[in-house]
Formats: C-alpha cells, sequence, structure tokens
C-alpha cells in the first residue's frame, strides 16, 4: 500500500493499492468531477440526507470515489456502474478494482488498489465510553488486553482497535455482521495485526494517525 498525493488522479500503474486523504474543508483537485456525474441512486441517497454536514461528505466522498475510478479504469465517471452487495459494500464487479471509503470529522479516506480492500479514519472523543464500547463490542482476548493497559492509554488502544477491526469488516465486505469474528492487535505500541478473521481470506493491515486524535487503518487482502 502507498500513500498517494491527492493532487493528482490515482491510476494503477505501480501496481498497488493507492490510499490519500482529503480534507473537509479543503477545495477538491482538479481531476474530481461534478456532481452530474453522480448515478440516480447516488443522487436520491444524497437528497435524502437531512444533515448538511453528512449531506456534503456523501457527495465529496461520491465524486472523489467515482472519479478515481474513472481515471483507473481510463472511463467516464458516469458511466462506472457501482453497485451495493447484501451488506451494503459498494463495488464494480469482475473487472479487478477494488475500493473503500470512510469519513470522519473533518477527513475522508480513499483506497483503490487491484485487491480487496478496507479503510477506516476515525477521531478520538474524549466523551466516548470507550471502556463501555470495548466490553459490549470486542473479543474476550482484546478485552483482557485493554484492561491491562494503563488507563492514559486506552483511548489510544480502542481506536487503534476500531480502525483496525472497521478496515478489515469493510475488507471482507461483512461490515458489523462479523465484528464478533475477528480479533486484531490493539497493542498501539506494537504493528498492527490480524489475529483471527472470518472466512478463509488471509488479511494484512497498517494503521497510524493522520495527526494526534485521529486514527486511520487499512486491511488489503495478503
Ligand atoms: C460500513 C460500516 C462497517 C462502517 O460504517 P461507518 O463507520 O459508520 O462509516 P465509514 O465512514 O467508515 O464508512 C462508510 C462507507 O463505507 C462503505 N461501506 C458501506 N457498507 C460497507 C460494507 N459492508 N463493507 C465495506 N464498505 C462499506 C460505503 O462507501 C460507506 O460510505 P457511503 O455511505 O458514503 O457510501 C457499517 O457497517 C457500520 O454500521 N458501522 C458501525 C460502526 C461499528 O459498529 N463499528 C465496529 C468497529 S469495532
Amino acid at each position: 500500500m502507498r500513500w498517494h498525493d491527492s493532487t493528482t488522479a490515482p491510476t494503477p500503474d505501480s501496481g498497488e493499492a493507492l490510499v490519500w486523504l482529503i480534507r473537509d474543508a479543503e477545495t477538491l483537485p482538479t481531476w474530481v468531477c461534478d456532481i452530474g456525474c453522480l448515478s440516480e441512486y447516488e443522487q436520491t441517497r444524497a437528497a435524502n440526507i437531512r444533515h448538511p454536514l453528512a449531506h456534503a461528505q456523501f457527495l465529496r466522498g461520491r465524486i472523489v470515489l467515482r472519479s478515481a475510478l474513472a481515471h483507473w479504469l481510463k472511463r467516464a465517471p458516469a458511466e462506472i456502474a457501482i453497485r451495493l452487495t447484501t451488506d451494503g459494500k459498494p463495488v464494480i464487479e469482475d473487472i479487478g478494482v477494488h475500493f473503500n471509503m470512510s469519513h470522519t470529522a473533518g477527513f475522508a479516506l480513499f483506497g483503490i488498489g487491484p485487491r480487496p480492500l478496507g479503510v477506516d479514519v476515525e477521531t478520538a472523543d474524549p466523551k466516548r465510553d470507550c471502556d463501555g464500547l470495548m466490553r459490549r463490542y470486542f473479543l474476550p482476548a482484546e478485552q483482557d488486553l485493554y484492561f491491562r493497559l494503563p488507563p492514559t492509554r486506552r483511548p489510544e488502544a480502542f481506536l487503534r482497535g476500531w480502525t483496525c477491526k472497521e478496515a478489515l469488516l469493510k475488507a471482507i465486505g461483512s461490515g458489523v455482521r462479523d465484528l464478533q469474528n475477528c480479533r486484531v492487535n490493539l497493542n498501539p505500541d506494537e504493528p498492527p495485526a490480524v489475529f483471527e478473521s472470518p472466512g478463509t481470506g488471509s488479511w494484512i493491515l497498517e494503521a497510524g494517525v493522520v495527526e494526534p486524535g485521529i486514527a486511520w487503518a487499512v486491511a488489503k487482502a495478503a
């Protein structure tokens, strides 16, 4: 996986997955098409999002994604046929391109590549009940590791675990349905790792911080 400079369009030339961030406050790069390239489904979905921030994030996300796919595949953005799997993952089938995206306050993270991948970006929230979410959503072995950490390190470990799990589940495509079927390393002092995952695929995780309090993770097929 390689971080890509978002001022240029992503292309498949390097043969590896490319990942880039775009800040909500940033003017979109010149390779991004305008809203007219969106499908009828995307325009209808946008029209049904009442919250102004979520509406803007969805529109920007989809035009960036569609434009990236158009450059990658050398097609017109409006011709890109994105469909949703039964678990809601946007995909293009049978042409060897994989992509995913994630929003958080102020940022969107995008990934595109020749093999399945999932991406996640999340913001730390001092009001978040990390201990409670850990007990509710994580496996006993993950909780053991988390609760052995000093309390000051736990929010960071939570964010590492959450982003890694979500990136993995988004790469697989099953979303929260498989939350209890995957186990990751949430120790922020160690390299990210997948210990258990649903299905037969094997996955590689990368993770880090955009800036203090904003964590990212990317899972890709090994
Ligand atoms: C997709 C999902 C996994 C993540 O949603 P999220 O954290 O709210 O949102 P993100 O911004 O990271 O990702 C949303 C994008 O992922 C993509 N997506 C949606 N369903 C997906 C799926 N099943 N697999 C992969 N990608 C998916 C879409 O592109 C979506 O953006 P769009 O709605 O603008 O098209 C969702 O199933 C969910 O409900 N998450 C709840 C959070 C949770 O419990 N996480 C557990 C972590 S331990």
